[in-house]
């Protein structure tokens, strides 16, 4: 199944070392001509570099947060909610830098905004602690974090909306150059796990196994649990990062203020998210489409629906996670 084409589109600018990496198993990328499987995980050329630069230079405090995920899974929604509940003594909701900055440029990812290009970010002056990061790399590959005490919050989403979600994504955001993906050929990969850092089976177990070996430290949200009940994971979410709500700050709504701020509904009509850009320049209109749960439904055929469902059985049946917004999947599984 893989390809050995010469190097394409963003391959031009990297490193000598990472071009020797280049003779990685090598398939058509879904927001760049190819991505390349690195560590058991496919990564897109242009975030490759940074991926190792990452590897290779941060140091992971004890203080830093982490909000790690799948792509497409809740990632704009976590960072903004994590940036304004740790931050909430320090900014007004009606100044708040939410208002001005998409979440992603308040809370950088690791391998795509601070070490893309081989930089070594100055982390001296830019970040106060605790320091927030963000990263879609897989659990095994996360260097120096996996050994330190910060604190990691994964979100996942289940894998019939993200596809459907990172479909849509990747058409809006890949260069004109290139081809749309149809809907059928970016199904296709994303049955066999080659979606973005996928397998996407094999993200989610990476953080789900750690999240019970280590539950002060990784705290495993679903985005459809999220929906449901805001302001209880607000809640969650403010414990674990050891600054949990008051009484007092109860009592004032301050955990209503912050789930209103961070909402989809707020988040979208601001202009900075109409307007602006995020990483690797990509519009940040982009980021907000629908937020449903169960939207695949307008896009899967039958068939889909069945392929789906079983892979999701095979890789995920005896791991424990379940997600809501998905078919019955036992039904179709007996089915075959
Ligand atoms: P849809 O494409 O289904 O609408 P990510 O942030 O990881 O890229 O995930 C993007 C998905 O989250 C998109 O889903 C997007 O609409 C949704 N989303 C963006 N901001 C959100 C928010 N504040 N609350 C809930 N969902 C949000």
């Amino acid at each position: 199944m893989t390809e050995n084409q010469p190097a394409g589109d963003g391959e031009t600018d990297l490193s000598n070392e990472c071009k020797e990496l280049l003779s990685l198993p090598k398939e058509r990328g879904w927001i760049s001509l190819h991505q390349h499987q690195y560590q058991g995980f496919w990564c897109p050329t242009e975030i490759f570099q940074g991926i190792i630069a990452f590897q290779k230079h941060f140091q992971a405090r004890d203080s830093d947060i982490v909000v790690a995920s799948v792509p497409k899974s809740g990632t704009t929604w976590l960072k903004a909610l994590i940036f304004a509940i740790v931050n909430r003594q320090r900014f007004e909701i009606k100044i708040h830098p939410l208002l001005t900055s998409n979440s992603h440029n308040l809370v950088p990812f690791l391998e795509v905004d601070l070490y893309r290009n081989n930089l070594v970010p100055d982390f001296s002056s830019k970040f106060p602690e605790p320091r927030l990061f963000a990263t879609h790399i897989p659990f095994p590959s996360l260097g120096t974090i996996k050994e330190s005490n910060c604190k990691i919050v994964y979100v996942c989403r289940n894998p019939f909306d993200s596809f459907v979600s990172l479909w849509h994504f990747c058409n809006k955001v890949r260069p004109q150059s290139l081809a749309p993906l149809s809907l059928d050929e970016a199904f296709d990969m994303y049955c066999q796990g080659m979606d973005v850092y996928g397998p996407f089976w094999d993200h989610m177990l990476g953080y789900w196994k750690e999240s019970f070996k280590r539950p002060n430290n990784v705290l495993f949200l679903k985005y459809e649990d999220m929906k449901k009940d805001g302001v209880n994971h607000l809640k969650t979410l403010a414990k674990f990062l050891d600054c949990p709500f008051t009484e007092e700050e109860e009592r004032n709504g301050v955990i209503e203020d912050i789930a209103k701020l961070c909402s989809f509904e707020t988040m979208k009509k601001l202009e900075i998210n109409k307007t602006g850009t995020f990483v690797l320049n990509m519009e940040s209109k982009n980021l907000f489409r629908k937020a449903e749960v169960g939207d695949w439904v307008n896009y899967l055929t039958p068939m889909m629906e069945q392929r789906m469902s079983k892979v999701i059985e095979e890789k995920l049946g005896s791991s424990g996670l379940t997600f809501k917004g998905t078919p019955e999947l036992a039904d179709h599984v007996q089915q075959n």
